[in-house]
């Protein structure tokens, strides 16, 4: 059964201690369990401060980055240098000050183009989690981020990837100024063991209400929902604004 919880949080640097601490925890639990931590980190500027919270003491100590892998949700089709890149923008802000090895990143290479990327990151993720026909990952924890529109990941309102029922990871073609970009599909997201969405800012607000009061279950961040894992809403003050006091 979903297990969902909002937790509102007063500001966006308060939101990100949260998020990290989080990840830290949650880190720690897995590594207890099962031997290993396997999280998909999200693009787009919320995380970041969360992000360089986890290079720095105390949490950069705390986690064991010797059994932390990272995915990515999704990807631009650019080079990991471009400053669109969510891997690069990743590395410059925190995984350069962490102690992980190339072999525990698994990046999306979206140089590679949108359908190449996306075949070459399934094939990633089926050799990685030794996945057999039809199976889909267990990410111990998959951060993701929410846009006004109310996509997620790459995967936006009235696009074919969101239907996508089969395949682990998909092109997505996006119209200039943006680029092509690659998606974890939702049968992925849903696989999660923890999906946090950590969502900041006023402009947020109206789709975080939407989503949350059940009015907007036809967009795509509402259809991230766990089957048998825990979904957590990590809002600030302003993001949750139009939310009722119940
Ligand atoms: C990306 C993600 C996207 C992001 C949201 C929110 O941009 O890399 O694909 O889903 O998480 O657009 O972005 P912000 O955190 O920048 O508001």
């Amino acid at each position: 059964m979903l297990v969902q919880d909002v937790i509102v949080e007063e500001s966006p640097g308060s939101l990100a201690r949260r998020a990290a601490a989080l990840f830290a925890a949650t880190a720690e639990e897995s590594v207890l369990r099962r031997g290993r931590f396997v999280a998909a980190l999200a693009g787009g500027s919320t995380p970041r401060e969360a992000y360089g919270l986890l290079a720095r003491p105390p949490l950069s100590r705390a986690v064991r980055w010797g059994k932390t892998f990272l995915f990515w949700g999704d990807e631009r089709c650019v080079a990991a240098d471009d400053p669109r890149s969510s891997f690069g923008a990743a590395r410059d802000g925190f995984l350069k000050d962490v102690a992980l090895t190339d072999a525990h990143l698994n990046r999306i290479r979206g140089e590679l183009g949108a359908e190449a990327a996306a075949r070459d990151y399934e094939e990633r993720m089926a050799r990685f989690f030794g996945l057999g026909g039809g199976e889909v990952p267990s990410f111990d924890l998959a951060f993701l981020g929410v846009g006004a529109d109310g996509h997620t990941a790459s995967l936006f309102p009235g696009d074919a990837a969101l239907e996508e029922l089969k395949r682990l990871a998909v092109p997505v073609e996006r119209p200039p100024p943006d680029v092509d970009r690659v998606t974890l599909t939702l049968p992925v997201l849903n696989g999660a063991r923890l999906v946090v969405f950590l969502v900041t800012g006023g402009e947020k607000a109206d789709v975080v209400k939407g989503i949350l009061g059940g009015e907007t279950p036809h967009l795509p961040a509402a259809r991230v929902k766990p089957g048998s894992g825990r979904l957590l809403w990590l809002l600030d003050r302003a993001a949750a604004a139009q939310l009722g006091e119940g």
